[in-house]
C-alpha cells in the first residue's frame, strides 16, 4: 500500500542512493542490492515515511537508475527522484535542489542506513525544531582505538570518552544546510561536516543500532537478521 505523507509536516528528507557499493561486492549499485527480497532503498524509504513529520522525500538515484528508481517506489510512497552525482556530497546538493517550498527542516539520510526506525527521524526532526541549527545521531564508541603511524606501529591510544560514531538521518534548519552546500568546498562524508566549517554548532542526540550502514557482506547479513530477529 502507497504510504501518505504529512502534507503539514516540516520535515523534508534528501536520501543519497547514488553509490555504487564498491565495498559490497560487485553488483547493482547498492541502494537496489536486496535485503529480504526488497532493495535497500525500498526499506529506508518505507521507513521514513512512517515519521510523522515528514512532509517531503527527496532521493538521488544513480543516473542511469532514476526511471527504474521512480517505479519501484511509486507503490511505497510519493517521492522526488533526481538524479545523483559522482560523490555524495554532490547527490545531496542535487536532492536539496528539488525540495519544495514549505518544510523548514531538512533531514539527509543515507540510503545504507536501511533499517532506521522512524522514531529516529522524529527525534533529530523534533531537535531541530526544538531550536538546535545542526542536530546528528550518535553512538558511544565501543572499541578501544589507536592511532598508528608507517608500518602498523602503534602510536597511542586515544580517549575514547570523547569518541562518537556518528549515524544519519542529520537534521538541519533549511536555511542552514542551504548556506552550507551554497559555498561547499571539497566533498566531504557527511553534512553536518559542511556547516561545521561554516562555525554552526552541532548538536547530538542517541542514535540507534538499528541505523547501521550496510558497507560491506558481513552489514546486509547481519540487518537481514536484524529482520528476522526483530522486525
Ligand atoms: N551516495 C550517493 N552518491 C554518491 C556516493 C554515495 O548518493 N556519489 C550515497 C550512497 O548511495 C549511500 C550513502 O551515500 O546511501 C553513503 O555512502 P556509502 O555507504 O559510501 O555508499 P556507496 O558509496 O554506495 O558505497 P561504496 O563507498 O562502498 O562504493
Ligand atoms: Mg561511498
Amino acid at each position: 500500500m502507497t504510504a501518505q505523507l504529512n502534507p503539514r509536516g516540516d520535515v523534508a528528507v534528501l536520501v543519497p542512493a547514488a553509490g555504487a557499493g564498491v565495498r559490497l561486492g560487485p553488483g547493482r549499485p547498492k541502494a537496489l542490492r536486496l535485503l529480504a527480497g526488497e532493495p535497500l532503498l525500498v526499506h529506508a524509504v518505507r521507513r521514513l515515511a512512517a515519521a510523522p513529520s515528514v512532509h517531503t522525500i527527496v532521493v538521488a538515484a544513480p543516473a542511469a537508475e532514476v526511471t527504474a528508481v521512480r517505479e519501484l517506489l511509486a507503490p511505497i510512497a510519493p517521492v522526488i527522484v533526481v538524479a545523483g552525482g559522482a560523490e555524495r556530497q554532490a547527490s545531496v546538493a542535487a536532492a536539496l535542489a528539488a525540495v519544495p517550498d514549505g518544510p523548514t527542516i531538512v533531514l539527509v539520510h543515507d540510503a545504507a542506513r536501511a533499517l532506521t526506525p522512524p522514531e529516529l527521524v522524529e527525534s533529530v526532526a523534533a531537535a531541530v525544531r526544538d531550536g538546535r541549527d545542526a542536530v546528528i545521531p550518535v553512538l558511544p564508541v565501543v572499541d578501544t582505538i589507536k592511532e598508528v603511524g608507517a608500518g602498523e606501529v602503534v602510536l597511542g591510544t586515544v580517549d575514547r570518552s570523547a569518541l562518537r560514531a556518528v549515524q544519519t538521518p542529520q537534521g538541519f534548519r533549511r536555511a542552514v544546510l542551504s548556506a552550507a552546500h551554497a559555498v561547499a568546498g571539497d566533498p566531504l562524508t557527511d553534512d553536518a561536516g559542511l556547516v561545521e566549517k561554516q562555525g554552526v554548532t552541532v548538536s547530538c542526540v542517541p542514535g540507534s543500532e538499528y541505523a547501521l550502514k550496510i558497507t560491506r557482506p558481513f552489514d546486509l547479513a547481519l540487518a537481514e537478521h536484524l529482520l528476522a530477529a526483530f522486525d
